[in-house]
């Protein structure tokens, strides 16, 4: 099966099959948002289907897997060698007329609560928002089912568990020739139940690779367009959990997030090395996510450290609340997943609809209150934000550090 489906998607990507059959939108906003459609599917179809369809091998990869895994590396190879040329002439037809809105990115737009934020921004009529997604056509449906204004939004394609994507995203932004005032990190994948890792493009444990690796490119890359736009007051925030930290009740929930001393992200989190989690340990899917988060939340405050004195920058971190309903939980047990959200409606009372923890997310890109930077943001039950405590770990500035110096490496920032 995953032969036939990783060639299928083959087939698909050398004849560009995958979204021939887009709409053309009559209008010149739709024109503009068809044309990076349009021009865009070969490597948005390729990249979103190699993360979708079989390339990800576990460790128990059998042979027939492994010469897979090769032909569909022969592909992809190919295909970034002529996608370029291609996204650039992409985003060259997305460039749209300079309007006076600020501009925010949001990666992970698609559903939940990266959607909910971008509908919050981009109806209040001052924000054009870029949704960073890696299925184009899931992203524009959704836009569409909730009601973007037309002119209010653009969509682009990044596959964060390919660092080449994040690449090819940044060159693909800069081409629409619009300033960027906000980066918000907020894609997340979640694996809670595998028995066996997978792994990212470049070959690292699926969760850690997209949810951190692939944003710390993403953020140090844009980090001289936002310092460009530093009058504007320019803000990154990379979305955290509770989960990662251990200082609450749900942080204390088996497995426990913890870095350890990094042996395991040091020597690659691969499918080659001893280990493919942070701390060297066995493999487990929940605790993989949750030390993601913690990346997240120590590299916000990393960034912090580092550039916020020189750039200008605000940096910070969230956690939402519980949206117990997102995408984020699909591949839970479906037990879990009817009796979750009602424990959290009922029992714990920290459950939030995807609405309300997008105004929220939308208030820490844009509500000057929450201007300070350096900070993990929580909300009350009256819906006041308040700056949250963060575990030892997550407060570890040495770990923090020193989790910037490794990944640096891995991403091939040094
Ligand atoms: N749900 C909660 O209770 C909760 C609580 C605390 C923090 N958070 C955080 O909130 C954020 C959003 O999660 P959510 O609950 O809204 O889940 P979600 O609905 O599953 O949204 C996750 C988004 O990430 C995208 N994504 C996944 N892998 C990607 C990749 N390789 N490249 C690009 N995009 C990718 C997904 O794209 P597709 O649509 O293509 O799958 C989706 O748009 C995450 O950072 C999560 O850790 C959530």
């Amino acid at each position: 099966m995953a032969t036939t489906a990783a060639l299928a998607v083959g087939q698909q990507v050398a004849t560009g099959a995958l979204f021939r059959q887009a709409e053309r939108p009559s209008n010149a906003e739709g024109a503009a948002t068809q044309s990076a459609f349009a021009k865009q599917p070969l490597q948005t179809s390729s990249a979103s289907a190699f993360a979708n369809g079989g390339l990800k091998l576990t460790h128990a990869a059998r042979p027939e897997q492994r010469s897979v895994r090769a032909v569909a590396q022969k592909i992809s190879a190919a295909v970034s060698t002529a996608a370029p040329a291609q996204g650039e002439r992409q985003a060259q037809s997305a460039k749209k007329a300079v309007d006076t809105k600020r501009t925010v990115i949001i990666t992970g737009a698609s559903s939940g609560l990266g959607l909910a934020t971008a509908k919050k921004l981009a109806k209040s009529g001052e924000w054009h928002v870029i949704l960073a997604c890696r299925d184009f056509l899931k992203a524009e449906k959704a836009a569409k089912a909730a009601g973007l204004p037309k002119d209010s939004y653009t969509t682009l394609h990044v596959d964060l568990s390919s660092l080449e994507s994040v690449r090819q995203f940044v060159k693909h932004f800069r081409a629409t020739e619009r300033k960027l005032d906000v980066l918000v990190a907020n894609a997340a994948v979640y694996k809670p139940t595998a028995k066996e890792p997978v792994f990212t493009a470049e070959g690292f444990e699926l969760s850690v690779g997209t949810n951190h690796l692939g944003h710390f490119l993403l953020v140090n890359l844009l980090l001289e367009d936002l310092e460009k736009n530093r009058e504007a007051k320019p803000r990154v925030i990379i979305v955290g959990s509770i989960t990662g930290n251990t200082n609450t009740l749900a942080g204390n929930v088996p497995p426990k997030a913890n870095l350890g001393d990094l042996s395991g992200l040091a020597a690659g989190i691969s499918e080659k090395s001893a280990s493919v989690m942070i701390d060297g340990g066995e493999f487990d899917g929940a605790k993989a996510y949750k030390d993601s988060k913690v990346c997240n939340m120590l590299t916000v405050r990393e960034l912090h450290r580092r550039f916020h004195d020189k750039t200008g920058i605000t940096f910070s971190s969230l956690y939402p609340g519980c949206i117990a309903e997102t995408g984020l939980f699909r591949e839970h047990y479906s037990l879990f997943k009817t009796l979750f959200p009602l424990f959290q409606k009922y029992v714990t009372k920290g459950y939030v609809s995807e609405d309300t923890a997008g105004e929220r997310l939308a208030q820490v890109v844009s509500d000057p209150k929450l201007g300070a930077s350096g900070n993990y943001w929580s909300w009350n039950n009256d819906q006041s934000s308040f700056v949250n405590d963060v575990s030892d770990e997550v407060a570890d500035s040495t770990k923090g550090q020193k989790l910037w110096e490794v990944s640096e490496k891995l991403v091939g920032l040094k």
